[in-house]
């Protein structure tokens, strides 16, 4: 159908000389046709001419494909055969349904979930994660080429908090976690603001010691920082093992601070930066209508966050020429991120930068009040959420004697639904009564649709038959959403809206569910049988391909 919209498109710029949107309703069933089209009457006035002229002008100038009469006022009405979509889906049909090669030759980058090392995987990183992940999948699925980085938050500083903490606790290096030092670092940070308020130093000049003896090659610095960073890594990589999660590169802030503060220093002589009395370094951005500049090296020649994004920028465009750089992070950064592309500006930098931010997760507190996630420790752990979803999917699947990995795939996919049911900008509320419900629009409810297509099948495997004169009367409203997946792929890969394909996901599996009700499958005669186990095939490839661009998986059975 996006197919006769660009036709009718067309036809109306050809013989009237004007662009109008062409937009399809549905028509109620008692009326002849599928779709109405109002653009006749919209042109007429323009036209001097009556609607019915105008739209039995434009029905002259339409394929064959399907049937026109003009209705009402001046509707153009279309009906479409189900035998007509059949053969569109069939001809369109083959192994890579749905995907196009318009990206064919492009790099992208796409950096997520960007974690920082210091302290536990939070809720605070799931929809870095499931939107970073989303945005590669979508661009894969236009032909580009798509390198994955998470951009570790591992700078310097925390090793010697972590380290100070760590000796004053009188921790043993072999038993501590990511919880204690998540934990000795919230401490020592609460402790050393307290001393600066009063004045002292104590604490932070011995984190600084211990960064310096690292620095200079000390064993025992050396020694703590690698069992810190495994502990911190290996944390990290548990979570978005669960999560399904992966990137091709793992190159965190501290591995950009050289890089960085030499590109300061070259840029502050090329005359680009500027230097302030306190031997600070800035970016001015006023030629970007940005009134604020970018803090670019500290008074004491420290690097700071903007020091590594810097360097980092530098070796991305020089080792892998993205064409664009996607940054999956919340929207609390996005004034930092504006600064940070204008910068880009400034030095250059060819490629194109996006902030793909998102809204807070957000819960119902025990008084009813919509607020951040948050739990009585604070923040709420990721893993800890992860433990909650699968308790609920035990729960609610208790009959279906679910494996440990379905569990898993079906209490991501129900949280990974619940971050694109809406426009990322929007904040997501979780509510588990919806979340992890196999009624209304979840991740579950997809999850299940593809189940049961496969069921389908795989009850029917083997059976084969000539679908004769079949019409695919009843396939007709899936056939159509089936149509419509190819446009909607390529029509989301500018501005990743994810949340498009979820919902398309969602209105696909009604549209089976609508579908069983009127048509039996394995009760049905050969040919009708034939037929509709080849929808059904189609349907379910197309089901889990969008659930796939989402990153959510097909569990086995539930
Ligand atoms: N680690 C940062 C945070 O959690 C996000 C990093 C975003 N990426 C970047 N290149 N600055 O806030």
């Amino acid at each position: 159908m996006e197919n006769l919209k660009n036709i009718i498109f067309e036809v109306v710029k050809k013989l009237y000389g004007v662009e109008v949107p062409v937009e399809f309703a549905p028509v109620p069933a008692e009326i002849e046709g599928d779709y109405s089209c109002n653009v006749a009457m919209r042109l007429a006035r323009a036209a001097g001419k009556a609607p019915h002229e105008v739209a039995s002008e434009i029905i002259a100038e339409l394929p064959a494909d399907y049937s026109y009469s003009v209705a009402g006022p001046g509707f153009i009405n279309i009906a479409v055969s189900g035998k007509a979509l059949y053969g569109q889906l069939a001809d369109a049909w083959n192994e890579t349904y749905g995907y196009n090669q318009s990206g064919a030759g492009k790099v992208a980058v796409s950096e997520f979930p960007s974690t920082n090392m210091a302290k536990p995987y939070s809720v605070g990183h799931l929809r870095p994660g499931t939107q970073g992940w989303a945005a590669k999948r979508i661009l894969e699925a236009n032909g580009w080429k798509v390198i994955t980085d998470n951009h570790l938050g591992d700078a310097g500083t925390p090793f010697g908090i972590w380290a100070t903490g760590f000796k004053r606790a009188g921790l043993d290096i072999d038993k501590v976690t990511i919880y204690d030092l998540g934990e000795l670092y919230i401490q020592m940070k609460a402790d050393m603001k307290a001393e600066a308020a009063a004045g002292e130093h104590a604490l932070a000049d011995a984190a600084q010691d211990w960064l310096l003896k690292l620095e200079s090659g000390d064993e025992e610095a050396r020694t703590l920082s690698e069992r810190f960073n495994k502990i911190s890594l290996d944390h990290i990589h548990s979570v978005m093992k669960r999560m399904n999660l992966s990137t091709d590169y793992e190159l965190g802030e501290s591995f950009f601070v050289e890089r960085g503060k030499a590109l300061v220093k070259q840029y502050l002589e090329a005359g680009v930066f500027t230097q302030n009395d306190d031997g600070s370094v800035i970016c001015p951005l006023d030629e970007f209508g940005i009134d604020v500049p970018m803090l670019m090296l500290k008074s004491n020649g420290a690097a700071l966050y903007a020091t590594t994004d810097l360097g980092c920028m530098d070796y991305r465009a020089k080792e892998w020429h993205p064409d664009k750089v996607i940054y999956a992070v919340g929207a609390e950064q996005k004034f930092y991120f504006e600064q940070l592309f204008a910068l880009a500006k400034k030095i250059g930098l060819p490629q194109e930068n996006m902030h793909l931010w998102f809204g807070t997760i957000d819960q119902i507190s025990p008084e009813g009040k919509r607020e951040k996630m948050s739990s009585r420790k604070g923040v709420v752990l990721l893993e800890a959420l992860l433990d909650d979803a699968e308790k609920r999917v035990r729960e609610n699947f208790a009959e279906a004697e679910l494996t440990d990995e379905d569990v898993r795939r079906i209490a991501t996919g129900a949280i990974k639904y619940s971050d694109f049911i809406a426009d990322r900008k929007t904040g997501i509320l979780y509510d588990p009564d919806k979340i992890f419900a196999l009624t209304g629009q979840s991740g579950p409810f997809c999850q299940y649709a593809c189940v049961r297509m496969r069921r389908i099948l795989e009850k029917n495997a083997g059976f084969e038959a000539e679908f004769g004169d079949y019409d695919f009367a009843a396939e007709k409203a899936v056939l159509l959403k089936l149509l419509e997946f190819p446009a909607l792929v390529a029509s989301v890969a500018d501005n990743l809206e994810a949340h498009k394909i979820a919902g398309y996901c969602f209105e696909l599996a009604q549209e089976m569910n609508r579908y069983y009700e009127n048509a039996p499958i394995s009760t049905a005669l050969d040919n009708v049988r034939a037929a509709r186990l080849w929808v059904v095939a189609r349907a379910m490839t197309v089901l889990e391909r969008g659930l796939d661009l989402l990153g959510i998986e097909i569990p086995d059975k539930m």
